[in-house]
């Protein structure tokens, strides 16, 4: 994909926007001397250590060690792809993305396979009312039209080619169908409906738009009893959670959320007045889900069966959960008697028997130590050293704040330890900047060149450390290439050039380390470790030629060794 937009127009793009403005648009940022700084976008902390340099326009973070230019902050901010975070930076300047091989399809346009998603879903709900099935299934699970019209519930049809001879009737719709997970193909490259006899439903996106469906069948005689779309350009399971938008509509302002197992719970919940459930789809909470959930409400239910695939299921959740609970996040925990689910029992108990359920939930806390000491002996010093050892790593993982000093406190009470917390990464002091770390002399003069790149306009051809056999010599010197042909290019520029070489994250961690001293003293140290480099080179060749017999040197290394021995090796400029 990378390859179709080119190269230049990347260098003129980032040229041309100001990575303090993209990210000031989505991060406040602060002023901090040349600088500018935040609490970190991608990991909690309350101390800013998320670092934007314009000089470099590069942003990273000392403690979670993210990078990048403008179009990386994009990708991994917005989670858009690489083309997505050009065409939307190059938009915000008023840029247009150039192709190239001008008679491309252009490209494509993710609002065709919204359209075709929307499409998709209207079809569907309007098999429903035809099919006598599906109605008298309705029916038996209790739902009313009003949650039908909702959630938009449809029904396929049986046979191979509803969807496709309603919707899939040129090549490229019928691409588009493939692409979005609704036709499946055979064996022999025979194409098919993905979903046939299934109760629809479908999965909206946080802006409402469907992106991927549910399906279930009617019997349990069938299997398997739902069926997902696979993962799409559109749909990643671990990242979307089901009825969110629902939610978000029907609750302005939300001080709970509760997460539950199934598509039939989450409606059943918000058909008995309770529109503040949502399901993962059929996958383990993930890191992301909870971030998600906690944005959407401070309170975070997760709510499982009480048998031993749920108990893990709520182990895995809290798992995912402890990262992100930061201060004035709270996570509880809600089993459900055996052989139920939301959907039976807020049928049975009704809408104030399942918040009463709710407002029993259990505080995260007290489930963390119950689950950890569940077959330890608190009674005795083996079992409470046991307990510590298992909670301290954990309580590790909690964000700095209060409620870690709280659970550190309750370990303490219930066994005598303390959590020693070794701030964990996040919390490293950001002004205690990594010195500059003993590199190689090549990678010095990489990190110094990305510091400044326009130190490379007064560097002479040819380079005499190519003579040098050393990793990274040839790496410099493209870099130095680069820089020359492009005069005022800026760090990030540099870098992107290399984008898709295999040295392209050593070359973004190398730019993001901070060269230590001002601009004028790092170009010094530049031209020394050049200086440096270079007389290596030569003292490394000379010994290499003159080591062999004279007779066995060709004409050409004759030539260099007189050249060699020549060369007059300056003393190095002296350290200030
Ligand atoms: P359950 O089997 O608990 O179903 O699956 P349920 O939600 O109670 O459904 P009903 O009440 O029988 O209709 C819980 C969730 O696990 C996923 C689905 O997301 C389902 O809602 N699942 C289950 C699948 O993805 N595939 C399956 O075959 C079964
Ligand atoms: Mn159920």
């Amino acid at each position: 994909m990378r390859g179709l937009i080119p190269d230049s127009f990347i260098d003129e793009l980032l040229a041309r926007v100001d990575i303090v403005d993209v990210i000031e648009r989505r991060v406040p940022l602060k002023k901090a001397g040349r600088e500018w700084t935040a609490c970190c976008p991608f990991h909690d902390e309350r101390t800013p250590s998320f670092y934007v340099s314009p000089t470099k326009q590069f942003y990273h973070c000392f403690g979670c060690g993210a990078h990048g230019s403008a179009i990386k902050f994009l990708m991994e901010y917005e989670r858009l792809e690489f083309p997505d975070a050009v065409e939307e930076l190059a938009q915000s300047v008023g840029l247009t993305v150039p192709r190239e091989g001008g008679n491309d399809r252009p490209r494509e346009d993710k609002t065709d396979l919204y359209a075709l998603l929307d499409a998709s879903t209207r079809w569907y709900e309007e098999q429903l009312p035809r099919s006598a099935e599906a109605q008298a299934y309705c029916k038996k699970r209790g739902l009313d039209a009003d949650t039908v019209a909702r959630f938009r519930l449809g029904w396929a049809p049986a046979g191979y080619d509803g969807i496709i001879k309603a919707l899939g009737n040129n090549p490229r719709r019928m691409e588009l169908l493939g692409e979005a997970g609704m036709v499946s193909t055979g064996e022999r490259g025979s194409k098919y409906d993905r979903f046939r006899e299934r109760l629809m439903f479908p999965i909206l996106d946080r802006r409402g738009r469907v992106i991927a469906f549910g399906g279930r069948v009617l019997s349990s005689e069938q299997s398997p009893k739902y069926l997902n779309s696979p993962e799409t350009p559109l749909f990643h399971k671990g990242r979307e959670l089901f009825a969110l938008w629902q939610v978000k509509q029907a609750n302005a302002n939300l001080q709970r959320i509760v997460v539950v197992e199934g598509y039939m719970d989450v409606i059943a919940l918000h058909q008995a007045g309770l529109p503040i459930a949502v399901a993962t789809l059929g996958t383990a909470t993930t890191p992301e889900h909870t971030e998600l959930l906690f944005r959407a409400a401070p309170d975070v239910v997760f709510c499982f069966d009480g048998d031993r695939a749920g108990r893990a299921a709520a182990w895995k959740a809290l798992d995912a959960a402890l990262p992100r609970l930061r201060d004035g996040r709270q996570a509880y925990f809600l089993f459900l008697p055996e052989g139920e689910d939301p959907d039976t029992l807020v049928r049975k108990e009704g809408k104030e028997g399942f918040e009463q359920r709710l407002k029993n939930a259990t505080p995260l806390s007290d489930y963390f130590f119950a689950e950890l000491a569940h077959d330890v002996d608190t009674s005795s010093l083996d079992g409470r050293a046991r307990l510590a050892e298992r909670a301290r790593p954990l309580i590790a993982r909690l964000p700095d704040g209060a409620f870690r000093d709280l659970m550190a406190d309750e370990l303490e009470k219930r066994t005598g330890a303390r959590a020693t917390l070794q701030t964990p990464a996040n919390a490293q002091r950001p002004l205690q900047r990594p010195v500059a770390v003993q590199r190689s002399l090549v990678r010095s003069a990489i990190a110094l060149l990305l510091a400044q790149p326009g130190v490379a306009d007064t560097v002479e051809k040819p380079y005499r450390f190519l003579r040098l056999d050393k990793p990274g010599v040839e790496l410099l010197a493209e870099l130095l290439d680069t820089a020359r042909a492009r005069p005022g290019i800026n760090p990030a520029m540099l870098v992107e050039h290399f984008a898709e070489r295999p040295e392209y994250p050593a070359l973004q961690k190398l730019m993001s380390a901070l060269v230590p001293g001002e601009p004028d003293m790092q170009a010094t140290e530049f031209f020394d470790a050049l200086a440096k480099l270079e007389r290596e080179a030569v003292v490394q060749r000379k010994a290499e030629l003159m080591s062999k017999q004279r007779s066995q040197l060709s004409d050409e290394e004759k030539t260099e060794l007189r050249d060699i021995l020549s060369i007059r090796i300056s003393p190095l400029p002296g350290r200030p």
